[in-house]
């Protein structure tokens, strides 16, 4: 992040934090989505820190801007039916924020556990070089939204996984660049190796903090038994 902070510095650029999947993440000491103009945080129900439903956060230190995006969430209103923006409504429901308030609580430890949960997986297949595993900077700090390896196997591990009742998922099967709705820039299938050669080997492996011991050992036993295999025949 400091680069990308020196950079905007250096040519008037805003920096945009997008922090939906960094509740309680960390760059050099400083909590992600604090480190920039403004933080964006989704509250999807599957995130580190999830609602029941839609919901998300901006945050930011700067009042100008805090005042703004108020008003773009209400519809552009200053006040009540005075329009100063055309905005939108993105006002939270107050029944996720009830929910997010008490789990906000336990999130701490939650990361903590999915932190273990991590740990467990990199030992697992540490001897395993066809599993490149998530790498965690010593000035930073991860909190695992997703514990997603590299495989070149990565469809067989998958089947594997799925054969045995295992809930995996790749994050994200196909580029920005491939999307239909991308169409336009014109870029096609090459255009970007290093991100199509990625989505072909991520998988996300199950991490929440629920996870046992047991649980892992066996996921990473289904994965430590298939990778390789493809490569050797
Ligand atoms: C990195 C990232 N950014 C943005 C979003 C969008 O969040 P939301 O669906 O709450 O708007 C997500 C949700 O999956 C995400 O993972």
């Amino acid at each position: 992040m400091n680069p990308i902070l020196e950079f905007a510095r250096m040519h008037g650029l805003f920096v945009i934090e997008d922090a939906a999947q960094a509740h309680g993440a960390e760059y050099k000491g400083r909590k992600a989505g604090t480190l920039g103009d403004a933080g964006c945080f989704s509250f999807y129900p599957g995130k580190n820190l999830g609602a029941l439903g839609e919901a998300g956060a901006v945050v930011t230190n700067d009042a100008e801007l805090w005042k703004k995006i108020q008003m773009l969430r209400d519809h552009g209103q200053a006040r009540k039916y005075y329009h100063t923006l055309a905005g939108w409504n993105c006002r939270m429901d107050g029944i996720q924020a009830a929910v997010l308030s008490i789990k906000l609580r336990h999130l701490e430890e939650a990361n903590l556990l999915r932190r273990e949960h991590a740990w467990q997986y990199n030992q697992a297949f540490a001897g395993i070089d066809d599993v490149a595993t998530p790498f965690e900077a010593n000035y930073a700090r991860h909190v695992y939204h997703v514990y997603a390896i590299r495989v070149q196997e990565r469809d067989e591990v998958r089947r594997r996984l799925e054969e045995n009742e295992i809930g995996c998922a790749v994050h994200y099967p196909i580029p920005i660049h491939l999307q239909e709705a991308c169409r336009n820039l014109g870029y096609t299938a090459g255009a970007f190796p290093v991100a199509e050669n990625l989505a072909e080997e991520f998988l996300s492996l199950p991490m929440f903090p629920e996870l046992t011991e047991e649980q892992i050992e066996h996921v990473a036993r289904c994965v430590s038994e298939t990778a390789g295999v493809g490569a050797l025949v």
